[in-house]
């Protein structure tokens, strides 16, 4: 089978969520199992002058906006892989500007859907409308940058006669929609979208909302966790989509994401000082004090009997990283030291700032805000658990590694978060998104940490717990066949 992945972002090459790490790891997975699998992603500015533009450049003209526009196609592989990655550059929509127009990465401007709107036209002119680049069997498109096309797909195919590719449709996160003006569609392919039912029905209102789209148009629909597939046809999680989600119900399914365990291993991570083994629990608690001393040494906490809480995080109200921080002052009245580590909303980073400010003389809370995968592994490998306190979670990444490195994950019972972690046994779950419910399940989980004998028996079950793509990407393959039937 012949799969082409588009997304906007690709670990390692552009990283900017967990969106990034599914891209880079799901095609791994899948090769294992023998699909002819590829990536496309948007050129943009940094990775072609970082030299990960790739060896080979082809020059392409494609139909955007009543006018012939130049592409230049990309193709590279994947690191550690022979598997293809293929970046569009165009100068004047995709390669200009940084990865996301906005800083917080989420908001959809009127440039960003502009930008992902011409690199969506450019994906199905190149790999759906010719032949000689690649012509997949199946198009798998993530979260709302992608979201129109599904519907270009079938605008092309009308065109040129061809059978068609089917379209899986990724839902990572239904917050962000790409709500667009509708002149969008007279610059994609006017007459043809307007044909759609679809479309009409949403333009009726005068704009477009491209994540509602991807998930209408597609022949099959899947989010990140099945428990979260379930959620979104509610009005609490649904984001205004719950009607036309469960409109598509029979379609709509729940795929659980997984870690890549050769990028997560506490017994080869390059950014680790002690690296230690997974086999037993007594090298598994030997290698994270040692990690956990060196690590108050560098973010200036102090040497003492107590227990580390870390959270490492984009700085997003969806992470509940308001009550976590106006939970810290009871963590340190109940004797533990806190570290938390992420960049994000501005609002959330001047509360963190200014909590950091109040406490800085405590030596038992550290706040840094900045992305850094090295102080991020180091955090994973030294806490004795870890808070992801989220209003609501698609999947959730964190508190998998987290376990992985023999941290103890305290969640809020919501979407992936739920579906990973086994209330007693792999973590502490707590279910309603206030204070008094996270700091219980914080309480359950220290009067578990003070019994060494029930300690170890959860930490190792966090550490023997099976993440890996394995499982998922299977769940993929048979997805994908749905799509193929679907589309036939
Ligand atoms: C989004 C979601 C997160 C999920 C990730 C990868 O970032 O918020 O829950 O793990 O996508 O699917």
């Amino acid at each position: 089978m012949k799969v082409l992945l588009v997304a906007s972002e690709c670990t390692p090459v552009v990283k900017v969520g967990g969106l990034g790490d599914v891209v880079g790891s799901l095609p791994k997975a899948l090769k294992k199992l023998g699909l002819d699998v590829r990536v496309v992603i948007p050129g943009y500015k940094d990775i072609l002058y970082t030299g990960g533009g790739g060896a080979s450049c082809k020059e392409y003209a494609i139909h955007y906006g009543g006018e012939a526009q130049k592409i230049i196609l990309h193709q590279t592989t994947l690191s550690d892989t022979d598997i293809p990655l293929y970046f569009i550059e165009n100068e004047k929509y995709i390669s200009s500007g940084g990865v996301y127009m906005s800083p917080s990465a989420f908001a959809s401007s009127k440039d960003e859907i502009e930008r992902f709107a011409f690199f969506s036209k450019a994906v199905v002119e190149l790999f759906v409308s010719r032949e000689d680049v690649f012509f997949p069997d199946l198009i798998h498109c993530n979260d709302w940058h992608t979201g129109i096309i599904p519907q270009l797909i079938k605008a092309e195919a009308r065109y040129i006669e061809l059978k068609r590719p089917a379209a899986v449709f990724t839902v990572h996160n239904l917050a962000n929609q790409g709500i667009s003006s509708v002149d969008v569609l007279f610059r994609l392919d006017g007459e043809e979208l307007f044909k759609s039912p679809l479309i009409k029905w949403d333009a009726a209102d005068d704009n477009l909302d491209f994540i509602m789209q991807g998930i209408l148009a597609s022949d099959v629909v899947n989010t990140v966790s099945p428990s979260y597939a379930e959620e979104i046809k509610t009005a609490e999680f649904g984001e205004g989509l719950q009607e036309a989600i469960k409109a598509k119900s029979a379609r709509v399914f729940g795929v659980l994401n997984g870690i890549d365990g050769a990028l997560f291993n506490p017994q080869k991570d390059s950014y680790l000082k002690v690296n230690f083994s997974l086999e037993s629990l007594e090298e598994v608690l030997k290698g994270k004090s040692a990690n956990k001393k060196l690590l108050r040494k560098e973010l200036n906490l102090q040497e003492k009997d107590a227990p580390l809480l870390g959270l490492v995080s984009r700085l997003t109200k969806q992470k509940g990283i308001d009550l976590f921080i106006n939970s810290v002052d009871e963590l340190l009245g109940m004797g533990f030291q806190v570290v938390v580590l992420g960049v994000g909303d501005k609002t959330l980073e001047d509360m963190l700032l200014s909590k950091m400010n109040e406490l800085e003389f405590s030596g038992d809370c550290a706040g840094i805000i900045k992305f850094d995968e090295g102080v991020a592994r180091r955090i994973y490998a030294s806490s004795d658990m870890f808070a992801v306190p989220s209003r609501f979670e698609p999947c959730g990444l964190t508190q998998m590694i987290a376990m992985r490195y023999g941290a103890v994950p305290i969640v809020r019972g919501v979407g992936g978060l739920k579906d990973t972690v086994m209330d007693g046994i792999t973590g502490f779950v707590f279910s309603g998104f206030n204070q008094s419910e996270f700091l219980g399940a914080v309480k359950r989980a220290k009067r578990v940490y003070e019994s060494a004998d029930l300690w170890g028996k959860v930490v190792s079950n966090c550490v023997n717990a099976d993440f890996s793509w394995d499982k998922s990407a299977r769940e993929y393959v048979l997805l994908y066949a749905k799509a193929l039937k679907f589309s036939s």
